[in-house]
């Protein structure tokens, strides 16, 4: 078991009405509050004019707009301007995980006096960042429960994964019932993230018992709710389990100890989605399987073996190769049944720039450190076999 450090300082308010503790929450912060939100699901929903009201006895300063794949120069940078201008204190982020990784990047952007781009780009280490509250939409990413945001840059095709202790929310209010609007698309594509949010970690080595039992329960959390929400969106129960186990799924709690993976996949969908501006979850889907297929091996095959007795309930007697072989074709089912487009193409990418985009990962990403080490060649093939 290898040395860790583990900090969580977020507090998690979650359950049925849990918004009313807004202003509570709040208080200790300050007065002046930049509230951040997307292109209008929190108006459709009401959460927009409850935020507002609750908020009363504050001075509210407000973002909107913010895109998925958050933008750094439509974004970022006018938040960190708004931040300084009206000397906010706190930023209040209502939304997806987009609208949360922006708020990240703009708490620490209004802390600096420099391009912000800086700090993402990891050429200074921000030195302090503003408080950040959020009333999190959607059950993906866990962004409320950890310290990073991923931010796009179109001008130069990149999305970064900007990550500093500094960004962790002091608190997330996380109500299910505000997740039952959620569309399909990004239902799906939601749980497509955090089951492979899951997956990263647990493909990596060293592992420990206690590891592989978290994170084999967290998918099977996800993979049986994942049914009953897409039959009945306003299935409470499963709406919260799902909610509280992508919480959990990016926070590392389920990796401490064990070796790092290199988060292969997630560096292979950043460049998918900064050139073609996908859904995450939906691009990570397609590749998964194809991943998976590419690194298995001699070396690899145990990993597959406890993922697929684990999961699926494979028997163990089989020949390894045979239960890896089974457990990547029903990971691929599951995704293809939750009605995920499983190719490039279904999602308006084809072969084009594939060779550019194996490049770009292949120097931006350090996947030749992964567990399983990738060479521009490897991420080629393995875009190409996910066409
Ligand atoms: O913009 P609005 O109108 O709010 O609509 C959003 C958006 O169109 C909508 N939505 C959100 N909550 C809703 C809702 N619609 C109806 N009802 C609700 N309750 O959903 C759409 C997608 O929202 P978005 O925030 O983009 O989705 P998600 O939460 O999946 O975030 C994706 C972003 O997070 C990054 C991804 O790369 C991507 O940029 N990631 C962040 C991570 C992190 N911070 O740790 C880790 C992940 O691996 C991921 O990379
Ligand atoms: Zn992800």
């Amino acid at each position: 078991m290898k040395n860790f450090s583990y900090c969580t300082p977020t507090r998690l308010l979650f359950g049925k009405g849990v918004v009313e503790k807004l202003p509570e929450v709040m208080r200790p912060l300050g007065k002046r509050i930049l509230m951040t939100y997307g292109g209008g699901s929190i108006k459709r929903s009401g959460l927009y004019d409850q935020v507002k009201t609750l908020l009363k006895e504050f001075e509210v300063y407000e973002l909107p707009g913010i895109e998925p794949n958050p933008k750094y120069t439509q974004s970022v940078v006018p938040g960190v301007k708004m931040c300084k201008e009206h000397h906010i204190d706190v930023i209040l982020a209502v939304g997806g995980g987009s609208v949360l990784d922006c708020s990240k990047a703009i708490a620490a952007g209004a802390c600096y006096d420099g391009e912000p781009w800086d700090l993402i780009s990891y050429q200074v280490k921000a030195q302090a960042a503003l408080p950040i509250v959020d009333i999190m939409t959607l059950a993906a990413t866990g962004s409320e429960y950890d310290a990073g945001g991923v931010i796009s840059r179109t001008e130069t095709n990149d999305k970064v994964g900007y990550i500093d202790p500094l960004l962790y929310p002091v608190c997330s209010l996380l109500d299910p019932e505000l997740t039952f609007s959620i569309p399909p698309k990004h239902t799906r594509a939601g749980i497509a993230d955090a089951m492979n949010h899951v997956m990263e970690q647990f493909f990596a080595e060293p592992n420990t018992i206690l590891n592989d039992g978290m994170c084999i329960a967290a998918l099977k959390s996800l993979m049986f709710n994942a049914p009953k929400v897409m039959a009945d969106p306003n299935d409470y129960t499963a709406r919260a389990e799902i909610f509280y186990t992508c919480t959990l799924a990016c926070n590392g709690i389920f990796c401490n100890g064990n070796g790092r993976s290199g988060w292969p996949m997630h560096g292979i969908e950043h460049a998918l989605s900064a050139y073609y501006d996908i859904t995450h979850g939906e691009g990570l889907a397609i590749i998964t399987p194809r991943w998976m297929r590419h690194i298995l091996n001699e070396k690899t095959v145990g990993r597959f073996v406890t993922y697929g007795t684990g999961l699926f309930g494979i028997d163990a007697n089989l020949p390894a190769m045979e239960i890896a072989e089974q457990a990547i074709q029903k990971t691929y089912d599951f995704f293809k049944g939750l009605g995920i487009p499983m190719t490039l193409r279904e999602v308006g990418i084809d072969e084009k720039r594939l060779g550019e985009m194996a490049h770009h990962i292949a120097v931006n990403e350090g996947l030749d450190e992964a567990w399983a080490p990738l060479t521009e060649q490897d991420i080629l093939e393995i875009l190409q076999a996910s066409l």
